[in-house]
């Protein structure tokens, strides 16, 4: 049994993984993708990769419970869920079979822009820098403690394309980054803080190009 990922949309995020599996990047398959959305263009790149996937619609469940347990029954065996691009918040039914075993991305600094539309809100809050983050599943949204981040500028003509798209190739870098070194048995979760083992880390944060004066 390899790996899971969840989607609910277009799916750059489960290609970048199906990308680094194929390169030999992450040393393990994609045993399975599960979607809530029955549409999401993610399907299409199962298919061209012929990799097996299951849509589970939350609609078909009364509570979020049934929902959940359905998605813990088909997700049994697997190493790691990864929610990329998946619109649904989990909670104690998936929990307790996964806290710890399961990962998100989201696009912004977290504790920043949790939540929907993150990259409009932050253009509109007219912060200078924003990124991606990929962080371990808990109950709150967006909340769970943080594996990586990448930062991302904010330009001065940014709209919210063009901000997505820059976020973006960023996301693609850190979740494969992610996914090989939790396979690799690397990440470590002390309480709230994440160490991963040998990872080389820069010696100094990202800054702005400070002027003299
Ligand atoms: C990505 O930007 C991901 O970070 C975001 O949805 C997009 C999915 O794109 N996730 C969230 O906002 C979760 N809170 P994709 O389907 O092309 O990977």
């Amino acid at each position: 049994m390899g790996f899971a990922v969840l989607v609910s949309g277009r799916g750059t995020n489960l290609q970048a993984l199906i990308d680094a599996v194929k390169e030999g990047k992450i040393k393990e398959e994609i045993s399975l993708v599960i979607s809530d959305n029955p549409k999401a263009y993610a399907l299409r790149r199962c298919e061209e990769n012929q990799i097996p996937y299951e849509v589970i619609p939350r609609e078909k469940f009364k509570t979020r419970e049934e929902f959940e347990g359905e998605l813990v029954k088909a997700l049994k065996g697997v190493k790691l869920v990864v929610l990329a691009g998946f619109m649904r918040i989990l909670g104690k039914t998936f929990l307790k079979e996964f806290y710890g075993k399961a990962i998100n991305i989201h696009p912004s600094l977290l504790p920043s822009f949790k939540g929907l539309r993150a990259q409009r809100r932050a253009l509109s809050y007219g912060v200078k820098y924003s990124g991606c983050s990929v962080h371990f599943v808990d109950e709150s949204v967006d909340g769970g403690p943080i594996i990586i981040q990448a930062v991302v500028p904010l330009l001065p003509n940014d709209d919210e394309e063009t901000l997505e798209k820059r976020i973006l190739q960023y996301e693609h870098r850190i979740l494969p980054q992610s996914v090989k070194w939790f396979l690799e048995g690397r990440v470590k979760l002390f309480g709230r803080k994440v160490l991963v083992e040998g990872a080389k880390y820069g010696t100094y944060p990202t800054n702005p190009k400070l002027e003299d004066f």
